[in-house]
């Protein structure tokens, strides 16, 4: 499916390696990869397996130690503040923690408002900024009416999680680098910011890069899944591919840690054998 699309963002060799001597850790160790335009690429991979750190590298908060990333089909440059500036307009990110994304001291409608003259909107008339902010909260099912005023701090972590949804609605960025964006919020505020994900994939035409270590929600939400392990990819294909036809011994096991919830009858009789045994 990827074949006829463009490639958005591609690394070669990618490494980054923390500390020297006994302190060295390869957090990723010489990794390939090629996202393309308008996917929704899930990274899976369990804790400490480099996930964080390759996402930080590819928003250009963590320097590359080797390799090479291109964007746009353009070797990545950002070595000023303001190519990297410019880098931002087009790759943003929403973390685990919705609680550290925000300036305590910003009300909701000034982090909205600071959205639009990022995007160059400073000098529009002042009704329609109030539309955008609002179309924006209507995006993810909030209501602006409610918001403004208050601060981030006085909404539920899943609304947080929703206002950063509505921040990247107005930044329109072509890629969106999600890392367990539902990790901190409960069951159904999870399901829902997935949708928003899709929605934003599906009518917006981001390209979202989305980290989980759940293997699950990544073959419910992902057209392409990248299994990383140690620092290194092991395996990637289409969704379908790698999770119904795993060939990577990691991601067999990934698969099997995944809590059998479709097997209530095996988990009882083996039970019953173990008993019977017993
Ligand atoms: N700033 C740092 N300094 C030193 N080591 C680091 C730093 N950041 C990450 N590491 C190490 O790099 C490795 C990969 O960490 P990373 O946070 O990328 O993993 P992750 O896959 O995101 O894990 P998790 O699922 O727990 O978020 C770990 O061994 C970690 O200890
Ligand atoms: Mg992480």
């Amino acid at each position: 499916m990827s074949d006829t699309k463009q490639l958005c963002l591609s690394g070669k060799g990618v490494t980054k390696v923390f500390g020297h001597g006994k302190t060295k850790t390869v957090a990723v160790d010489n990794v390939d990869f090629e996202f393309y335009s308008g996917d929704l690429i899930s990274i899976v991979g369990e804790s400490g397996s480099g996930k964080t750190t390759l996402i930080k590298m590819l928003l250009g908060l963590t320097s590359v130690t080797d390799g090479e990333i291109h964007f746009m089909g353009q070797p990545r440059d950002i070595k000023t503040r303001h190519k990297k500036k410019e880098y931002w307009k087009g790759i943003q990110a929403i973390f685990q923690d919705p609680y550290s994304s925000y300036n305590i001291f910003s009300k909701i409608d000034t982090v909205l408002l600071d959205c639009i003259h990022m995007r160059g909107g400073r000098r529009l008339p002042k009704e329609t900024k109030t539309e955008m902010m609002r179309e924006a909260c209507s995006f993810v099912n909030l209501k602006f009416d409610e918001m403004t005023n208050k601060y981030p701090f006085e909404l539920s972590g899943g609304q947080m999680q929703r206002l950063m949804i509505a921040r990247i609605f107005l930044l329109k960025p072509k890629i969106l680098l999600a890392d367990e964006p539902t990790s901190m919020i409960d069951a159904c505020s999870r399901a829902t910011i997935l949708d928003f994900l899709l929605k934003l994939r599906d009518e917006v035409g981001m390209t979202i890069i989305f980290i989980t270590h759940d293997m699950g929600l990544a073959y419910y939400v992902s057209d392409t899944v990248f299994i990383m392990e140690k620092g290194k990819i092991v395996e990637h294909g289409s969704a379908n591919d790698v999770i119904l036809n795993p060939k990577a011994p990691y991601t067999v096991q990934l698969l099997n840690d995944i809590p059998k919830i479709h097997d209530p009858w095996e988990f009882s009789r083996n039970r019953r054998e173990v008993s019977d045994a017993g």
